[in-house]
């Protein structure tokens, strides 16, 4: 999985913001931080670092607070773990136990206080290099697949400079509950799904809102980012926002661009979106998938007949 050095310069680290409360998930978050909660068997985390090594990524750097050392953990060797299922020849478990540690660097930084996630990604600004000029920010709730969009980011960074964001295009019932971009074409451009961003607008009614595309958890972010962090107010419960900081940019000329993911996107952050996300890798998995599909059908007809 891991990819060599300057397959593409866009980036070389991967940052996983994890340090937020996870209260749309409690009472399960009091104890297990929600980057661990898995979908079928694999913690959210997990598939995002995939996720992240698949597209080039050379190092995945995790925010975490203090006490939610599991996430970092779920990337370490545990060699007595190992020792154990190799002794009893379970040896597919055994190579899934190895890939998390496996699949990139790993490092961590500490935001103490959750102030948002626009904080959480200035907190990283002196974990990088001097020459790393952009950073791509995957969150962990946000399940994007195919993979392969940061790919796309990257060759649109590539090309046209700037901050390139993931957009997905939500249903107009959904647009208050999104950030939605103000956008227009880019002339001459072969992908139509990249488009110049104009402005950002945090939750419109539909009638405010000037498109039905809404930022999705992937971006690939120039390190003017950090000083756009430095010049932003806290907004709502003393957070600073991701969104404000480009919104910063944006206003400034910075050039921002989306890339439209027209795959699937689940939040897992919550418990709806979360339990969507299992029955589609549930559906779609070899091991579970007929299974799955039986016992549903024969579920939902007894839905059907009890309205009868
Ligand atoms: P969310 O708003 O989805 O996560 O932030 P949350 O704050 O943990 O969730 P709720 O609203 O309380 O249920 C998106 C990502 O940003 C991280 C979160 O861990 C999540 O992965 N985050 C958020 C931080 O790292 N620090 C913060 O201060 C806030």
């Amino acid at each position: 999985m891991k990819k060599e050095a300057g397959v593409h310069k866009a980036f070389r680290t991967a940052v996983v913001p994890a340090a937020g409360m996870g209260t749309r998930f409690l009472p399960a978050t009091k104890t297990v931080p929600k980057e661990l909660l898995p979908v079928l068997d694999t913690p959210g985390i997990e598939l995002v670092a995939t996720e992240a090594a698949s597209s080039g990524a050379q190092r995945l750097l995790i925010v975490t607070s203090p006490g939610k050392d599991g996430v970092v953990a779920h990337f370490m060797d545990d060699f007595d773990l190992e020792k154990h299922l190799e002794a009893r020849g379970k040896l597919r478990l055994l190579e899934k136990v190895r890939r998390a540690p496996n699949l990139l660097e790993v490092e961590s930084v500490i935001q103490d206080t959750p102030l948002g996630l626009g904080h959480a990604v200035g907190c990283v600004e002196a974990a990088l290099a001097p020459d790393e000029e952009a950073v791509a920010v995957l969150l962990p709730d946000d399940l994007v697949q195919p993979s392969g969009i940061l790919e796309t980011m990257a060759r649109v960074r590539a090309k046209r400079g700037g901050s390139v964001l993931c957009a997905i295009d939500v249903p107009k019932s959904h647009v208050s509950s999104y950030g939605i971009f103000e956008v227009e074409e880019v002339p001459n451009v072969a992908n139509p799904n990249v488009l110049r961003v104009r402005g950002m607008v945090e939750k419109p009614t539909l009638a405010d809102a000037p498109s039905t595309l809404a930022a999705a958890g992937r971006y690939l972010l120039d390190r003017k980012i950090f000083d756009a962090l430095r010049r932003i107010q806290p907004g709502a419960g003393g957070e600073l926002q991701l969104t404000d900081a480009i919104a910063l940019l944006i206003n400034e000329n910075h050039p921002v661009h989306i890339v439209v993911h027209r795959g699937t996107r689940h939040d897992l952050g919550n418990p709806e979106g979360y339990l969507r996300a299992a029955v589609d890798a549930g559906l779609n998995s070899d091991e579970y998938g007929d299974g799955l599909r039986k016992w549903l059908y024969e579920r939902l007809a007894r839905d059907t007949s009890d309205q009868t």
